[in-house]
């Protein structure tokens, strides 16, 4: 049998948990082509449920354009990028994608071919005879021009839209700025992973998006979803599983979808088929856990200086809010000075290994916490 619960990926159908109220919301802002930040930690389902949004719009009345910016890394590859998500959202066919790719992009010169499914997907070069024209802002003003000639709405969703600032230069940022905001009938959708950045860059008003759009932070999901859902996985698959234990789940994960379902993955299979979880099942689970990962966790560790170890110790074993530049926490975690605090913090921020949260600042990664814990 199959493990009910899944981990890493996109979630979709009946993996998906609830987001009943967020699914709403979203729709709604499309259809009022509202420019929108949804932000969350890593691995809080925004993919999962912006994917879900975009799918359940009405085909016959929206294109939705989905683009990942994760692999780009400047305004080359944002530009095929675009240029490749709108072509496939605007065209089923070959031949259709072909001509689209040509009337769109008359200095990119694309390429069909069939995927594994034998659906079209196209690719792009650069026509180097051609004279330079501005091929950003071409791909920019794509999305209005589509609305128009399909006779439908528009919806363009970047995620990983962090990414952007890694760019050379901050041209992008500029030009989706004012790009965007003359697309009054086409919705943006901006999703990112590292919320710190995400706000710095519309709450910055020294930055181009400052203020370009409405922010929407993702939340964790609630037990009172959790409990439906983990019982109904077990029970489906011949196992039981008590309220009492999906509370104790729940509070260890605080709701975060990814952890909450990675830690029930190693659950069911403790659970033999026909039984029922028993309470100390959930300590069982996570050392398998903690076990499995364990690897990677040590290589993340080992590539960390020391200030950064005794920074994330400390957080780890202090309750959430700990100041980690008062003298105290500084002497009891052999920190020195605070500038060493502040240096071992910045190098975790960028390597995502922490977050700022309301004047503090957590270890995201609730088994990485453990772990360090259990290393003590
Ligand atoms: N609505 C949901 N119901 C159940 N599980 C979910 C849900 N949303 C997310 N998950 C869990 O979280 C994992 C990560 O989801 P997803 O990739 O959508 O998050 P993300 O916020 O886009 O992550 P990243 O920050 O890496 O881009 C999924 O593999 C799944 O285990
Ligand atoms: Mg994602």
């Amino acid at each position: 049998m199959r493990n009910p619960f899944q981990y890493g990926g996109v979630v979709s159908g009946e993996s998906f948990c609830n987001r009943t109220k967020e699914v709403a919301e979203l729709k709604r802002a499309i259809e009022n082509a509202e420019k929108l930040f949804v932000y969350s930690e890593r691995r809080l389902g925004k993919t999962s449920l912006i994917r879900k949004v975009l799918r359940e719009l009405p085909k016959e009345e929206f294109l939705t354009v989905y683009i990942d910016l994760w692999p780009t890394d400047g305004e080359t590859s944002f530009v095929l990028a675009c240029a490749k998500a709108f072509s496939e959202a605007m065209a089923t066919t070959t031949d259709k994608l072909l001509q689209t790719a040509k009337t769109f992009f008359s200095r990119l010169v694309p390429s069909v071919s069939a995927n594994d499914d034998g659906k079209p997907v196209v690719t792009f070069g650069f026509d180097q005879k051609r004279p330079d024209v501005p091929l950003l802002e071409e791909i920019l003003a794509m999305p209005a021009q589509a609305a128009e000639k399909e006779g439908k709405r528009v919806v363009v969703v970047f995620d990983e839209f962090q990414q952007i600032l890694e760019y050379e230069s901050d041209v992008v940022e500029r030009l989706l700025r004012s790009s965007i905001q003359h697309q009054t009938d086409v919705a943006y959708v901006f999703c990112g992973s590292r919320k710190h950045l995400i706000r710095q860059m519309f709450m910055d008003s020294q930055r181009p998006m400052y203020r370009s759009g409405s922010h929407y932070p993702l939340g964790l999901i609630t037990e009172d979803h959790w409990q439906g859902f983990i019982a109904e996985k077990f029970t489906e698959t011949g196992k039981r599983i008590g309220a009492e234990t999906i509370s104790a789940i729940c509070r260890l994960t605080e709701g975060h979808p990814f952890y909450t379902q990675h830690l029930c993955h190693p659950l069911w299979e403790l659970c033999e088929t026909g039984g029922e979880v028993k309470p100390g099942m959930i300590d069982q689970a996570t050392t398998l856990l903690l076990d499995r990962e364990s690897y990677a966790f040590m290589n993340l560790w080992e590539s960390l200086p020391r200030n950064s170890r005794r920074l994330l110790k400390g957080i780890a074993a202090e309750a959430p809010g700990i100041q980690v530049f008062s003298s105290e926490f500084l002497r009891k975690y052999q920190l020195g000075s605070s500038s060493n605090a502040q240096r071992a913090v910045e190098q975790l921020l960028k390597k995502d290994v922490i977050d700022k949260e309301e004047g503090s600042v957590v270890i995201p990664d609730r088994f990485f916490r453990l772990w360090i814990n259990s290393k003590q």
